[in-house]
């Protein structure tokens, strides 16, 4: 147990809903515990809202304020901010850092904005900008980037970062749920956001995906240098279409360095082989698949959304910048000074499925495979099923050039024997 008489270092919570309310719960049943790990009680000064005038159960009445200004002028020493947007949470954040108070967050939508802005303020007032939480809920993957791998050389992360996505995509293909039924279900569970848009359309995945190959890579990533396709044109029949070839849809997040040690980072949804790892994380779980040059391959695996489970990462950096300041020290800031060089997604290498109408008759398979070639891709497999008078044409791509399969695609929509363009997508995993 710690010292009686040291000073106890005095947090102020702005956010108390879906993972505040959690982290404010849990800092109080645990406070013993917390104590000792930290070397000082965590003292829970006050917690910012928007409605001071909700219920707010565990949380006593006396701590909370829609007046955050003045709660950041109380003598704070941590402010964990869980309430998401970009302003106010920005000024507070800057605010409080000005202050010579360190910052806990989860806000990975500010991060992918304007981190930039929020570690030169963490570097000029020498406090600590921890954010742990920010990328994949529960599971511990920002502190073995900025730490443990940061004596390798990562070369790809493949992940899946969105909880509210793998747990519709989940239910489309287990159940056959809607894609409308499934989102509310996710929403019932706390997992989506507070604007569900910004994780259907891969903003929030866009989003940890620009924080993690940050950190990967060295460089400034933002969310405008992410490639970004969300989950909101992924149908029933491309679900059932996936499951016929032993494969599945997850909306995946990838940033990797290419040969000429540029980088790609993208969102989008992919068919997986279903005996790849990543097909079995179900539901809200993330996982996110690190490769480093000597490491060779990491997986890191848990549970990606919801109150407690970002609650746990939150806490966990809370009690590692209360030993930084124990100390009298920060903790490890940012290291970016590769300055690669960020590529649009047209440079990165992937593979197609397409499935396309076309006319039943001699020199249409010619055409089309000459097509193909033409665009310096090469066909993986072929099938062909009658439909009357017409034929449904599968193809599987090997790796390409997406603004080669781009290309592809256009020339194939021009033949006059085709009529169209059933479904296509990525497909990974497979090497
Ligand atoms: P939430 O349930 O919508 O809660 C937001 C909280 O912030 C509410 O308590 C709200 O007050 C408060 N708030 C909003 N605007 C405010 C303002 N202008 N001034 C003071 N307080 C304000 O959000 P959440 O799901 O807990 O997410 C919080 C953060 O964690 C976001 O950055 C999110 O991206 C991130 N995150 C969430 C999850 C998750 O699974 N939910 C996981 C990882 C990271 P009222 O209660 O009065 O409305
Ligand atoms: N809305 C996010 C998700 C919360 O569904 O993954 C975790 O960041």
């Amino acid at each position: 147990m710690a010292d009686a008489q040291v000073r106890p270092i005095r947090i102020a919570l702005i956010g108390a809903g879906t993972v505040g309310s959690k982290v404010a719960s849990l800092m109080l049943e645990q406070a013993e515990d917390l104590e000792a790990r930290s070397g000082a009680p965590l003292v829970l000064v006050g917690v910012g809202v928007k409605d001071a005038t909700k219920s707010r159960p565990g949380i006593p009445k006396e701590l909370i304020t829609a007046d955050v200004p003045g709660l950041l002028a109380k003598d704070i020493d941590i402010v964990v901010e869980v309430m998401g947007g970009i302003e106010p949470a920005r000024t507070h954040i800057l605010d409080a850092m000005s202050r010579g108070i360190s910052v806990v967050t989860a806000n990975k939508e500010l991060l992918a904005r304007d981190g930039a802005t929020l570690a030169a303020a963490a570097e000029k007032n020498n406090v600590d900008l921890y954010y742990e939480a920010s990328v994949a809920g529960a599971i511990p993957i920002l502190r073995p980037l900025r730490e443990s791998l940061v004596g390798d050389r990562v070369k790809k992360i493949l992940g899946i970062v969105n909880g509210t996505t793998n747990y519709i995509l989940t239910k489309m293909d287990e159940t056959g749920a809607s894609f409308k039924d499934a989102l509310s279900e996710a929403q019932k569970l706390g997992y989506a956001e507070t604007d569900p848009s910004a994780d259907v359309e891969g903003k929030d995945a866009a989003a940890k995906a620009a924080i993690v190959a940050q950190l990967a890579f060295h460089t400034r990533v933002t969310i405008d240098d992410v490639y970004c396709e969300g989950i909101t044109k992924v149908s029933a029949s491309d679900v059932k279409a996936a499951k016929e070839m032993g494969f599945v849809i997850k909306l995946l997040a990838i940033a990797e360095r290419l040969d000429d040690e540029s980088i790609v980072v993208r969102v989008h949804p992919a068919m997986i082989p279903r005996s790849h790892p990543l097909a079995s994380v179900r539901e809200a779980f993330n996982a996110v698949f690190v490769e480093a040059e000597a490491a060779g391959s990491l997986m890191f695996y848990g549970r990606g959304a919801g109150g407690a489970p970002t609650a746990s990462a939150v806490l966990g950096d809370l009690v590692a910048v209360a030993r930084n300041r124990m100390s009298g020290r920060r903790g490890p800031g940012e290291s970016i000074y590769a300055d690669l060089k960020v590529k649009p997604v047209s440079e990165a290498m992937t593979s197609y499925y397409i499935s396309l109408q076309v006319a039943d008759k001699p020199g249409v398979l010619a055409q089309i495979s000459q097509k193909i070639a033409d665009n310096n891709v090469s066909i993986q497999t072929v099938r062909q099923d009658g439909l009357e008078n017409d034929a449904q044409l599968v193809i599987r791509t090997h790796k390409a050039l997406e603004k080669d399969l781009a290309k592809t695609l256009e020339d194939l929509r021009n033949l006059d024997a085709v009529r169209e363009i059933s479904d296509y997508m990525r497909v990974e995993g497979e090497d």
